[in-house]
């Protein structure tokens, strides 16, 4: 007979195993970081990237997705990386160092686009994880209104804009404003984001304003 206690312990196990595996794929393709798999998923269902289009990576360290990027959009496509960690280098990806918190970091990303738009905006940003949903979850939406104040300024008509949240209180109300600013939002939950995380993409497309 399966118990309710062997059952969940069965869950677990499988989570785990899951995550593992893409934690073992990942060093065996010497990629920077499983989350890379995620954006590789999101590009299969959502068709984000072409060569020639600018991105911005928002918390691209240790660098898995801005080196998935570049590769995508080529020698006439441009990737701009920022996160509070250094990040090692990535050829034809610059990289700013600082937190995108401080006004002052913003505007020297503002700066380096020099009043161009972009095509495609990241966010795999996660706030340092308590543990406690009433700590992180808000934290995350913050980081999520930070990106939706980052689009106004540099993301073109029509651009995408991809971003990873946590779920919970806050969400569906962060969720309604996204709406009102794109023309088609989906929720993901690619395969190598764990079933245990809160966290799920959101992949807007066709930014309004
Ligand atoms: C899950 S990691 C990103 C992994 C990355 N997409 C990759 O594939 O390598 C989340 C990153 O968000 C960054 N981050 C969190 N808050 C930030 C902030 N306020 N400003 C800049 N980066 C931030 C963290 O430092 C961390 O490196």
């Amino acid at each position: 007979m399966v118990t309710h206690r062997s059952a969940a312990k069965s869950i677990r196990w499988l989570h785990s195993h899951r995550a593992d595996y893409y934690v073992k794929r990942a060093f065996k393709k010497h990629l920077r970081s499983r989350s890379w798999f995620k954006l590789a998923n999101l590009q299969f269902t959502d068709s984000l990237f072409k060569p020639g289009i600018s991105v911005v990576d928002l918390g691209s360290a240790p660098g898995g997705w801005s080196k998935y990027v570049v590769n995508k959009v080529g020698k006439n496509g441009f990737v701009i990386a920022c996160d509070i960690l250094p990040m090692k280098p990535i050829p034809r990806v610059y990289f700013l160092q600082g937190d995108l918190n401080d006004n002052k970091v913003i505007k020297i990303l503002y700066n380096l686009l020099n009043n161009k738009k972009v095509q495609v905006i990241l966010s795999d940003m996660s706030p340092n994880i308590s543990g406690k949903s009433e700590i992180d979850i808000p934290r995350s939406i913050h980081l999520g209104e930070l990106v939706i104040h980052i689009c106004a300024n540099i993301l073109e008509v029509g651009g995408y804009l991809v971003l990873k949240i946590f779920q919970g209180e806050g969400f569906e109300k962060y969720l309604c404003c996204i709406r009102s600013l794109f023309t088609k939002v989906e929720i993901r939950k690619p395969d190598a984001s764990r079933l245990s995380s809160r966290e799920v993409y959101i992949v807007a497309k066709g930014y309004k304003i």
